[in-house]
């Protein structure tokens, strides 16, 4: 059964002009592409993307960073969507990301980590709805 996800190109490698490629791999790896936008977060908007992290110390500097400039939204379809797509963006730490991954490629450090993706079915509907409508969506899907 297909199902979805939510990748983000983040602030750091939109800046560091890698969206094509970080897109083409996307495509490669198999994913359908439902809906892609570029928008810039404003503080209230992240907050409340990364409330789950709310209490951690790296909340503030999460929120700073993903609002410090462009990012790139992309509502994703494919079977196993959400453990696929972590393993093509690889460990949320660069230096711990496997060869061939894009976090890997294309990330520069923990928090400036070029790349986000859901890590459930249940938040990946939630973080979809974050950023688009229905008629944002694929054919309005
Ligand atoms: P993401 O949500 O962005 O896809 O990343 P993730 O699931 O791999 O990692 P998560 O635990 O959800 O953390 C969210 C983001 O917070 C930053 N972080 N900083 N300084 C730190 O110890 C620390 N830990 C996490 C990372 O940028 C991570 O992507
Ligand atoms: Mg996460």
């Amino acid at each position: 059964m297909n199902n979805r996800t939510l990748a983000i190109i983040k602030p750091d490698a939109v800046k560091n002009n890698y969206i094509g490629q970080i897109v083409k791999m996307i495509n490669e790896a198999g994913f359908k592409i439902l809906g892609l936008k570029m928008v810039r977060m404003s503080k209230q908007s992240a907050e409340g993307f990364y409330e789950i992290h709310k209490e951690r110390a790296f909340f503030g500097e999460l929120v700073e960073f993903m609002t410090s400039g462009s990012c790139v939204p992309i509502a994703l379809e494919k079977s196993n969507a959400v453990e696929d797509y972590r393993k093509l963006i690889g460990a949320t730490n660069p230096a711990e990301a496997k060869e061939g991954t894009i976090r890997k490629l294309y990330a520069e450090s923990l928090g400036k980590n070029a790349v986000h993706g859901s890590d459930s079915d249940e938040n990946a509907s939630k973080e979809i709805s974050h950023f688009f409508s229905r008629e944002e969506l694929l054919n309005n899907s």
